[in-house]
């Protein structure tokens, strides 16, 4: 199968930004524990965009910086956890904004591994005959709105934005490993609508307990300590795995852009991998964890600033909800 070439790339954050010192009018809490506990200083929140707007100005960017016109796009993959509704597609909204015609849109709901797990799509689709040649990702999200800010453990963490990044095929090598555990869905989940009309037999409704008890509302829940666990262990194990079948290990990739929760998750993973800081792209100080944003728009600050060159070995390693975490390395 051929490899995936990145040739435009696309970012938009909203303009409001909440400090550390913010969180302290509202919760108990501190910029030293914060800063201490998970890197951040600050996040950009929404004003009220939504979902496929972000989604659609990093897209436009990404288009733009391809060098390609909105027709060249053949197929729109969106990775939101956090759509504007339930129905259409996050993806098709953008495609219709972004006036792409003769293309399909899709969404996948891979949480923040969500652009690896696009990007593993993407690069099947275009493996496969010749009608798909050119791919949008689009990953926009309004994590901020799923978000009780009465839980400091949680709400500290998270913010708004898009990334987006338009893919072709290349000769390059990719490889990926990908891998789900859904025992673990309980241990971050935000509900929707509960089930109901207007014949509803409300007495057999109530016989059906919560899958998942601990929620607020549409609100979140994180179990923080052992989402943590999971991440320090499975990202390493992810990449470990991606890079083996490339036939080489993590220390042979020249950039490793990590899903962003914690600053310390990603110190952890590098120290069990033995593999120094420097390697790692790092910018949750400035945005905290957007989900499936976080690593298109590292992807994007890395092209911007002229740090990937033709033929570095690249490596993505993403996690969330799900469980799911997966990893994928290819050739830039
Ligand atoms: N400010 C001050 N104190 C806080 C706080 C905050 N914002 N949030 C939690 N605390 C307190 C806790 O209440 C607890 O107090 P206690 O000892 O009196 O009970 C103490 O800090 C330690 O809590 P703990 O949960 O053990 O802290 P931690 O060092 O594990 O950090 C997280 C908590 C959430 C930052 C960390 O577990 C984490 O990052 N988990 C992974 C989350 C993640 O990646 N989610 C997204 C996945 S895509």
């Amino acid at each position: 199968m051929a490899g995936i070439k990145i040739i435009g790339t696309g970012k938009y954050v909203p303009e409001t930004v909440s400090t550390n010192e913010d969180f302290t009018k509202i919760v108990d809490t501190s910029d030293e524990w914060i800063t201490q506990r998970t890197g951040i200083k600050t996040r950009h929140m929404s004003d009220g965009e939504p979902s496929w707007y972000m989604g659609m100005k990093a897209g436009a960017q990404a288009i733009e910086s391809a060098g390609l016109s909105p027709d060249d796009i053949d197929m729109v993959i969106c990775t939101s956890v956090t759509g504007d509704y339930y129905t259409p597609a996050t993806a098709n909204i953008v495609q219709g904004k972004l006036n792409i015609h003769h293309a399909f849109s899709i969404d996948i709901n891979c949480a923040c591994a969500g652009f690896v797990y696009a990007l593993d799509m993407a690069r099947r689709y275009l493996s496969v005959g010749e009608d798909v040649q050119n791919i949008l990702i689009v990953s926009p999200e309004n994590i901020t709105k799923l978000v009780d800010y009465t839980d400091r453990s949680t709400c500290v963490l998270f913010g708004d934005g898009a990334g987006a990044a338009v893919v072709t095929r290349s000769e390059g090598f990719y490889h990926s490993y990908l891998e789900t555990d859904g025992s673990g869905a309980d241990k971050i989940y935000a509900q929707s609508a509960r089930p109901g009309n207007a014949f509803t037999n409300r007495e057999k409704a109530e016989s059906f307990k919560e899958l998942f008890p601990q929620g607020k509302e549409h609100y979140m829940y994180m179990a923080g300590n052992d989402v943590y666990r999971f991440a320090t262990t499975k990202m390493p194990e992810a990449l470990e795995k991606a890079c083996a079948k490339a036939g080489f290990t993590p220390a042979d990739l020249d950039i490793i852009i990590p899903h962003q929760a914690n600053a310390r998750i990603i110190t952890t993973a590098a120290k069990n991998l033995k593999l120094p800081m420097e390697k790692f792209y790092v910018n949750i100080e400035h945005y905290g964890n957007i989900s499936s944003a976080c690593i298109p728009i590292c992807l994007h600050e890395l092209r911007e600033a002229g740090r990937l060159h033709s033929g570095d070995k690249v490596g993505l390693v993403g996690f969330g909800a799900g469980l799911i975490f997966g990893a994928c390395v290819f050739e830039y």
